[in-house]
């Protein structure tokens, strides 16, 4: 008999919290019947997994949209139904029908479970969709949404032990789409983790937006396990070949951390450590709570334990009232920790945030320039630091 299912494609922007869960969405719209495609031409459904850390993220999400919606009229096919899933949706809720026809559903990051029986519904509609979000804010996944059994890798995982953030760095949307930080129970990831091995996994890595901040309650006792536990714990798991962790937040980081970076023999030699800003005032009007100093520290802490230890960090240039002699500061810090490798990041403004009441005062020409300044010097110490062993 002819298969006809229905096809989706699915485009994942972003971190890669959006990569596990374009893996989750893939893996249910498979259970529940569809066929996943490469070919966005051959596509009844088109997902796009947002981001919207930048407004440069979104503006790429439009262009797609605009694009598939020309392919679609310019095809004998029906227009494909598209969706925007993820972080943007949670951001402009229903305001994404404003600003596209083209789009037939929106599901913010909390909900992703529930895409298959959206796009049945739809499927089943055809013409009459509904265009409504579907959110709940701040709630923890159902397990199974995380602990699905399905990795498109075959020998790598990507694990999420916490969701969220609370840290409201002035200019971050995350906070505001990704909700308030939970964690998942340790017994529940170390589960997943033996699970996947018997799979054939044999390298991990464990995904939030602030790892580091991770606890998790033990039974008959008071204090929570915290990170270096988990890291002990993974470390520990038969049949485990690597593991990594990303992304760590400098108020988090600590000596104790580094000692066990670098005992764990499972645990790969790498830290990403954003520091974003090399001067105490922009650091505080970012709500970073450090000062360079303590960053530098840090790194050399993280230079003299971890032997052989890659680093490598995020900087934002261009930031609202951010002088010449602030954006030096930034330079210098790059040349003083020399990282393996940074992303250098021009300051845009996002909805929701602290910083989008300041003016966004830095030039355009002057983000470009400083951006290409810290990039090349970047590039220089990152070909220095891989000739280096
Ligand atoms: N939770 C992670 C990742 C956050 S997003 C962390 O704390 O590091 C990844 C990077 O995007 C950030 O580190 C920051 O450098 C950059 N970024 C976030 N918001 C931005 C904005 N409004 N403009 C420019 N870059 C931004
Ligand atoms: Fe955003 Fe700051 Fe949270 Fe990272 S730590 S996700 S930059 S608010
Ligand atoms: Fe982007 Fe959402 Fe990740 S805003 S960086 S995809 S958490």
């Amino acid at each position: 008999m002819k298969e006809d299912k229905k096809k989706v494609f699915i485009r994942t922007m972003g971190c890669q919290m959006n990569v596990r869960d374009s893996e989750v969405i893939g893996w249910l719209l498979h259970k529940a019947g569809f066929k996943l495609t490469d070919n966005p031409d051959k596509a009844d459904v088109i997902i796009l997994n947002t981001c919207s850390v930048r407004q440069h993220a979104e503006d790429k999400v439009w262009s797609e949209v605009g694009r598939f919606k020309k392919q679609g009229l310019s095809s004998k096919r029906a227009a494909p139904i598209i969706g925007i899933v993820g972080c943007m949706a949670q951001n402009y809720k229903e305001h994404i029908f404003e600003k596209s026809q083209s789009v037939n559903f929106a599901v913010g990051p909390q909900d992703i479970d529930k895409i298959p029986d959206i796009v049945n519904t739809l499927v089943k509609d055809k013409g009459l969709f509904e265009r409504k979000i579907w959110e709940t804010d701040g709630l923890i996944r159902p397990e199974e949404v995380y602990h699905t059994g399905f990795y498109e890798d075959k020998d790598h995982a990507y694990v999420v032990i916490s969701e969220g953030c609370e840290n409201f760095c002035s200019y971050c949307v995350v906070p505001f789409v990704r909700g308030k930080l939970r964690h998942r129970g340790h017994k529940e990831i170390i589960k997943e983790i033996k699970n996947a091995i018997k799979k054939g996994i044999t390298r991990i890595t464990l995904l939030g937006q602030n790892v580091n901040a991770y606890q998790s309650a033990i039974a008959g006792r008071k204090a929570p396990a915290g990170f270096i536990e988990l890291l002990k714990m993974v470390n520990a798991i038969k049949g485990l070949k690597e593991f990594s962790f990303v992304t760590s937040h400098p108020k988090d980081a600590s000596v104790s951390l580094f000692k066990a970076m670098n005992e764990l023999g499972k645990l790969k030699k790498y830290l990403h450590l954003p520091v974003q800003s090399g001067s105490t005032r922009i650091l505080k009007l970012m709500n970073r709570n450090y000062k360079p100093e303590t960053y530098l520290q840090l790194a050399e802490d993280y230079r003299k334990i971890v032997k052989n230890g890659v680093l490598t960090t995020d900087i934002i240039v261009g930031f609202p009232t951010e002088t010449n002699e602030d954006f030096q500061e930034t330079y210098d810090l790059v040349k003083k920790v020399r990282f393996n490798a940074a992303f250098i990041f021009k300051y845009s403004v996002r909805p929701h945030t602290e910083a989008s009441k300041l003016v966004d005062d830095v030039p355009k020409e002057v983000k470009q320039r400083r951006h290409g300044l810290v990039l090349e010097l970047q590039k220089k110490i990152s070909r220095e630091k891989s000739n280096e062993k």
